[in-house]
């Protein structure tokens, strides 16, 4: 509001200075506008000897529905455009993610980038991407000079869908490419709540207790149902904890995300365990979390389960039959060896509070070697009662009154 009045004092004389100031340093311009995603598509058309020409833009756009139009915005200095202009018509592929070497070759203009087993002639338009996201023919059916430019407008004779090859349409942002991801797939912090600082804090955390304990480490928190892993410390060679990676939040999996939580998110938890165990035992899981809550925190235990969870959950073609038997699997395991002690630990899970006294995140501690011995899990488990306290306070939170102070080593059988 405030700004629309600023503007409306100003007046015209000094607006344009302004913009003159502005536009005067190309590079202010240019990095203006790199704030504004484009799609990125190749307009190919026939050069008069009948060879294929092609360019790369960010321009191209739909114009008119009725009849469908298109139009993209050469350069006025682009030696390909006067051929495209020749030929009275040309095609636009619009381009995939896997797309973005290509995308460099005809920005580099490198030889071969118009190999037969990617391009699909159509007559006197060009050739066209056989597995462009989409594509369009059109005729040109105007050309206006509009500064260091020229507007392109097309009339639409045919278009399609490509092959299905390239993945989702590619993005240019920035400088950069990218491509789109749908607000229930991505994560940033922000979407789980945390501000900048604390989520570089918490970062930050992993990286250094992961060193100092020489264990890997992740943290991860409960988005929707599911469990998303938001850091991590380096990969080493075994199953580690990858940023982004998430699974169903479901018992009897991460247990220190439902031993300290509000009621509505230990039923998501064991119903959870419903979906893909197709029963929920509240009287085991009730009796799971109660020791989770007398130990504060949770040991995961049993033959390593990292290689085959890995690849169901880093696979994304996993189905539900897939989780389903890895976690009849996992529940099995965890009931065997409920009593095992210290004996077959193989990672410590721990909860981050916030100032409701709720595990808000999980930080995940291993997996450990198979020779850690009595000393060096004490040891761990000293560090992380502490860890426990020193990342909540960077949340402003606090464990719940009745934490245990110290972390004791479960009793061996
Ligand atoms: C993502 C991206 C978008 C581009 N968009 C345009 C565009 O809309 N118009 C244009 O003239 N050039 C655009 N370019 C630059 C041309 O692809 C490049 O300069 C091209 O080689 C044109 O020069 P040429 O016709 O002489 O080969 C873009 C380049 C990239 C990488």
């Amino acid at each position: 509001m405030s700004d629309l009045q600023v503007d409306r004092v100003r007046t015209a004389d000094d607006t344009s200075s302004l913009l003159a100031q502005k536009t005067d340093k190309s590079e202010w311009w240019r990095a203006a506008l790199g704030e504004y995603p484009t799609g990125v598509a190749i307009v190919t058309s026939l050069d008069d000897a009948g060879a294929a020409v092609g360019m790369v833009v960010g321009s191209f756009s739909v114009v008119s529905e009725h009849p469908p139009m298109i139009t993209f915005m050469p350069a006025r200095t682009s030696t390909t455009f006067p051929h495209i202009e020749a030929a009275g018509s040309f095609t636009v592929s619009v381009l995939g993610e896997t797309h973005r070497d290509l995308c460099r070759a005809f920005f580099q203009s490198t030889e071969d980038r118009f190999r037969d087993e990617d391009w699909i002639p159509t007559g006197s338009s060009g050739p066209r991407l056989r597995d462009a996201a989409v594509w369009f023919e059109a005729g040109i059916s105007a050309v206006h000079p509009a500064g260091d430019h020229s507007i392109v407008v097309g009339a639409v004779r045919d278009f399609g869908v490509g092959d299905g090859g390239s993945g989702l349409p590619l993005l240019f942002l920035r400088g950069g490419y990218g491509t789109f991801a749908s607000s229930s797939g991505s994560v940033t912090p922000r979407d789980v709540g945390l501000n900048v600082r604390e989520a570089d804090a918490l970062r930050q955390a992993v990286e250094s207790a992961a060193e100092e304990l020489r264990v890997q480490c992740g943290f991860a928190t409960v988005i929707r149902d599911s469990v998303v892993v938001l850091a991590a410390s380096r990969a080493g060679e075994s199953s580690v904890p990858l940023v982004g990676m998430s699974f169903p939040f479901a018992a009897p999996l991460a247990p220190v995300l439902a031993a300290w939580a509000p009621p509505e998110q230990v039923r998501l938890w064991e119903e959870g365990a419903r979906h893909l165990l197709g029963i929920v035992d509240r009287e085991h899981l009730g009796t799971t979390l109660e020791r989770v809550r007398g130990r504060g925190y949770a040991l995961s235990v049993g033959e390593s389960p990292g290689q085959p969870f890995d690849s169901v959950v880093t696979d994304g073609e996993s189905r539900r039959s897939d989780y389903s038997r890895l976690w009849h699997q996992i529940d099995q395991e965890m009931r065997t060896l409920a009593n095992a002690g210290t004996r077959a630990a193989r990672a410590l899970q721990i909860p981050i509070f916030d100032p409701d006294g709720h595990a808000r995140f999980e930080l995940y501690l291993g997996p450990f070697p198979d020779t850690l011995g009595p000393d060096r899990l004490a040891e761990i488990l000293r560090r992380a009662r502490q860890l426990v306290d020193e990342l909540s306070a960077d949340l402003d939170g606090a464990p719940p009154a009745g934490y245990p102070a110290v972390f004791e080593a479960p009793p061996s059988p």
